[in-house]
Parts: structure tokens; C-alpha cells; sequence
């Protein structure tokens, strides 16, 4: 990659739009494209750059879109094509990019690519998905240790019609397309053209690091392990994140760039956002030398420890692996995993000073819907529970278990509708609808309308860090250096972001402890390795500030516990 080169990703924030629980135009009780329209200048407003949309193709529903049985049209209860393409340009307009959510690893079971190849063992499309016989006797074993998503099932579901196993990494009724058959693979990328020809500016790409698995299905070996908080037994080295995968990266990244512009490739380029788990190290091969995805979400925040030394050791990782003009991808919320201020006990403020972390480190910062006001987990009964996750695996928690469990396990009480006014079903639909999950009894209070133009609220201050990025090439552009820590507050993280030689310096100070500081931002500004000291007494001007206790004089700021500091030096 160029340095100088200006991409648009590079600089972006993303929003993440879960289009059946944002806003409902029709007072069906489910969010469409058109309220998803009516709200885009919610986004402009928020200063965020690019809207990723959850998927809201053709599909029965059953995990909510992410099992897809038309990848070229839209569902009926989410509108057209016609309100799609819409979007695209009504985005666009108000100088959004637009990402939308590819699913390639597995299709609907009610897909007609599906339905024609579990019907015989010969039919045309018979090697579309990954059949194999099974072990044992009669062939009723299946063929070999693979496990779906959540590890307690085998990843290998019986077909009567084919007397067969068929593979569905995730849950059973989203067989894995077999990328393998050349017809897959031209399908796949017709379906990617498709969308790209409407000008839709990049994917985030669904469990992406399954797409290719091992040719020779071997075993994958014994290792228990963490994987962002979710407990794996095996390691997944012949499922998940194999070179066939990076390779296929690769190409899908060919197809992206034919729809390029030659006269301004930065600013038209097409965007590819893996959605793939794994370490730092290993998910930087998906980047590959420019030439494969642009950007890989990395999770580890999700699962953070609210302390600056983890922080710490997860910036100098990223750093380290995906050094400029590479970007990493920040996120603290998505529609799978818990709200963030139910990870901080409901505490405003260490919620308030991880939004400033996120929206000001060096890289791309991932916003889920709500995240910007707060919005909390929505407690419901597990055996309730739409989300086929919950269902299929977890029916049988006990209340009381799951009451004290560190991860959610339904993922609905993170995906309730958006609140946007506190008013009857909080603005999301018509006050006679019945919205497809309950909205949270708190959006009464908790909601855009009560927050706007709040000095203090959630929304002001994510409205703030986002214009500032915006505004400051030394935070949407510049380089990180983080500042030693000082023994005497340990809690304390303070880092510079700067552009190239650009006077502007931006400060960024976060207090995770649970007293104030004292941060002397002249003294510890010299560069780490001395070369060229500062001037005396730097004129320091404070942006944004999550604490109104803060306090500066000279180049020194108290910063009170669990706060945190954008400053101008
Ligand atoms: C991803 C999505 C999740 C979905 C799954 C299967 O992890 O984020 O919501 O259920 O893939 O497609
Ligand atoms: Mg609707």
C-alpha cells in the first residue's frame, strides 16, 4: 500500500444497522429499508462515515436473515429492491458509504440451491454443499469431529432424502456452501457483482474464516481453550482460517476491484470487512500484501478487562500487526454480544470513557445500533427466546444459571428495537404495533429524543468524538504512540495521535481507575525516544471531556476516576 494514498476505509467509522429492529415504516412491528431511510440523517447527525446493514435479503427467518434463500432480492417484510437500491443512493447522498452483509459460508436450508441438492446424490447441483458418508455402521456417525458454532453439537446434520451428512458450521439449517465446485464459487461472486453494480460501497463478510475447510477432513485435534469468552475443545485448524480461506480472500478481493473507478480508486474502492476470529497475527493474513480483505473486525474488546493494562497489551498487539497503513477494527457492541454498559455494571461512566478509547484510537471504531445512547441488555426468558442460538442449544439453562452467566446466551436482548423517543414503543413503530421483540421498559428515559442536545448524555458525547475524528487529521489520519505508564497511576492510559509533521497534536488521556490522576501531558509528551524535547509550556485545550470534574492548569489535568480526555496540545 501507498502511504500518501488516501482510502476512504482507512479513515471511516462504521455504524451497524440491524434493519429488523430499527425503525418500522409500515407498523408491522418489524424495522424496514424505508424506516432504515427515513433515519439516515440519525447517522449524518452521529457523524459516523459508513452504514454496514445487517442482512436483510430474501430469507425464512430463521436466524434472522443470516440464512439466506435469495441473495439477489430483498424480503418482503423488509421492502424491495427497488427500496434497496434507495438506500444506496439516498446514503450516498448525505455522503454515506453503504456496506451490506454477506453471507457466503452457508445458505438457507430453504435455499432452492439447497433443496435441489439434498434430493438425490446425482442431481445437478449435488455438489454444492459438502456431503460426505458417514462412519460407523450404516454410515450413521458422522463423518469426523468438526463442531458447529457453539461446540456442543457435532457440525454434520443427517439427510434422509440422501441418506447422507451434509455440513452446517453454524446451526443446521444453514448448510455450508461447497467452494470447492467452481459453480459455487461463479454463483457466489455474481451475487457480490450484483449488489456491487448497484453501488454498494463493500461487505462485512459473515463468518468468513469457514468459507474453505480441509479437502482431506481431517480431525480437528484436542485443545480447550477461550475463544472471545466462548469455551472450544478443539482447535480449528482444518475449519476455520486455512490458506484455502486467505486464498479465496484473494479472490473475492479481485472481484471487488473491478468496480474500481481508475480515477479515483482511493475513494471508490470496494470494501471487504471480515467478520473471522482468531489472534491478531493470524487474522493479518487476510490482508495479505493489499490484496486480499480490507479489514478484519477484531474482537478482543468485546471480552476486555476494564483495566488500562489490557487495553494497553491489545493497542501494542494491533500496532505491531497491523501497522499503517493497515487499520484494525475496533468493537465493543454487535447484534451477537452484550451491550456494553451491562459489561460495566450499568456504570455511564466507564461507559462513556470506552466510547472515547474507541472513537480515538488509530483505526476503524465499529458502532452497533443503541450503542450510542446507552441502549442495555433487554432481560428475557431463555425459553422464550427467538434466536435460534438460544433455542437450538441453550432451551434447557436454567433461569438461574443464565442469570449469572459472564456471555448471553439469547442473543434477543441485544437486538429489542431501537428507542428512539420515549413515547409508545419508544418511536420504533406505530403505537398500535406489536414490535417483534418487546422494546426495554427503560426507553423511557433512555432514548435519542431525551438525549439530544443533552450536554453530558451518551449521544452528545459520540456526536462530539466522531465530528472531532472528522475534523482532525491527527485522529482520523495520524499515528498512535502510546505514552509510557507511570508507575504512580497505573490506571491511567495516555496516548498521542499525530499527522506526519502537522502541528496538530491530540492527546488522549483515559483514567480507568477509581480515583482521580494526575496527568502531566508537557512533561510526558517528549517523544519516547528523546529526541526532540518540547517547548515549555504547551497551550493545551481540552475537545471533549467525559467528567465535568476534569481540571487543567498549565499542562497538568486531574482527570477523576473512570474518565476520560480528548485534548488539544
Ligand atoms: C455471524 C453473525 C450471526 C449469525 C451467524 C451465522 O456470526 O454475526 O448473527 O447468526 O454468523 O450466519
Ligand atoms: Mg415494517
Amino acid at each position: 500500500m501507498q502511504d500518501d494514498e488516501r482510502r476512504w476505509w482507512q479513515e471511516t467509522t462504521i455504524y451497524q444497522v440491524y434493519p429488523r429492529s430499527f425503525a418500522d415504516s409500515d407498523g408491522d412491528g418489524l424495522g424496514d429499508l424505508v424506516g432504515i431511510i427515513d433515519h439516515l440523517d440519525h447517522l449524518v447527525d452521529l457523524g459516523v462515515g459508513t452504514v454496514w446493514l445487517s442482512p436483510f435479503f430474501d430469507s425464512p427467518q430463521a436466524d434472522f436473515g443470516y440464512d439466506i434463500s435469495n441473495y439477489c432480492d430483498v424480503a418482503p417484510e423488509y421492502g424491495t429492491l427497488p427500496d434497496a437500491e434507495r438506500l444506496i443512493d439516498e446514503a450516498h447522498s448525505r455522503g454515506l458509504k453503504v456496506m451490506f452483509d454477506m453471507v457466503m459460508n452457508h445458505t438457507s436450508d430453504q435455499h432452492p440451491w439447497f433443496r435441489t441438492s439434498k434430493a438425490s446424490r446425482s442431481n445437478a447441483k449435488a455438489d454444492w454443499y459438502i456431503w460426505r458418508d458417514g462412519r460407523g455402521r450404516g454410515g450413521r456417525k458422522p463423518p469426523n469431529n468438526w463442531r458447529s458454532a457453539m461446540e456442543v453439537k457435532t457440525a454434520w446434520q443427517w439427510s434422509p432424502e440422501r441418506q447422507q451428512w451434509y455440513l452446517a458450521s453454524f446451526l443446521p439449517f444453514q448448510p455450508d456452501l461447497n467452494f470447492r465446485n467452481p459453480e459455487v464459487k461463479d454463483a457466489m461472486f455474481d451475487a457480490v457483482r450484483f449488489w456491487l453494480r448497484r453501488g454498494v460501497d463493500g461487505f462485512r463478510l459473515d463468518i468468513f474464516g469457514n468459507v474453505m475447510k480441509d479437502p482431506d477432513f481431517r480431525d480437528n485435534p484436542w485443545r480447550p481453550h477461550l475463544d472471545t469468552g466462548i469455551p472450544r475443545f478443539w482447535e480449528r485448524i482444518y475449519t476455520e482460517n486455512t490458506d484455502d480461506t486467505i486464498q479465496f480472500a484473494k479472490e473475492l478481493r479481485a472481484v471487488a476491484d473491478e468496480f474500481r473507478s481508475p480515477d479515483d480508486p482511493g475513494g471508490t474502492e470496494r470494501v471487504l470487512l471480515g467478520e473471522v476470529f482468531g489472534s491478531a497475527e493470524t487474522l493479518r493474513r487476510y490482508i495479505g500484501d493489499d490484496d486480499g480483505l480490507h479489514l478484519v473486525f477484531l474482537f478482543d474488546f468485546l471480552t476486555y478487562r476494564y483495566d488500562a493494562g489490557f487495553f494497553r497489551s491489545r493497542i501494542e498487539e494491533y500496532e505491531r500487526n497491523y501497522p499503517a497503513p493497515l487499520q484494525p477494527t475496533y468493537v465493543l457492541e454487535n447484534h451477537d454480544r452484550s451491550r456494553l454498559i451491562d459489561r460495566v455494571g450499568g456504570d455511564v461512566r466507564k461507559a462513556q470513557t470506552l466510547a472515547v478509547l474507541l472513537c480515538t484510537l488509530r483505526g476503524v471504531p465499529a458502532i452497533y445500533q443503541g450503542q450510542e445512547i446507552a441502549m442495555s441488555n433487554t432481560a428475557m426468558r431463555l425459553r422464550e427466546a427467538r434466536d435460534p442460538i438460544a433455542r437450538t442449544y441453550f432451551s434447557w439453562v436454567p433461569e438461574a444459571v443464565v442469570q449469572r452467566l459472564p456471555e448471553r446466551l439469547n442473543r434477543d436482548e441485544v437486538r429489542t428495537p431501537m428507542q428512539w423517543t420515549g413515547g409508545p414503543n419508544a418511536g420504533f413503530t406505530t403505537p398500535e404495533a406489536v414490535p417483534w421483540l418487546p422494546v426495554n421498559e427503560n426507553h423511557t428515559e433512555r432514548n435519542v429524543e431525551a438525549q439530544d442536545g443533552v450536554d453530558g448524555s451518551m449521544l452528545e458525547l459520540y456526536r462530539a468524538l466522531l465530528h472531532l475524528r472528522t475534523e482532525r487529521p491527527s485522529l482520523h489520519r495520524g499515528s498512535l504512540t502510546l505514552r509510557p505508564a507511570d508507575p504512580a497511576y497505573p490506571d491511567v492510559l495516555v496516548y498521542e495521535r499525530r499527522f506526519g509533521d502537522e502541528p496538530e497534536r491530540t492527546v488522549v488521556a483515559v483514567n480507568f481507575g477509581s480515583i482521580a490522576a494526575t496527568v502531566d501531558l508537557n512533561e510526558r509528551s517528549r517523544p519516547i525516544d528523546g529526541a526532540t524535547a518540547l517547548p515549555g509550556s504547551a497551550e493545551v485545550e481540552v475537545l471533549v471531556a467525559t467528567d465535568r470534574g476534569l481540571v487543567l492548569s498549565g499542562s497538568t489535568i486531574q482527570l477523576p476516576a473512570h474518565s476520560a480526555a480528548v485534548l488539544s496540545l
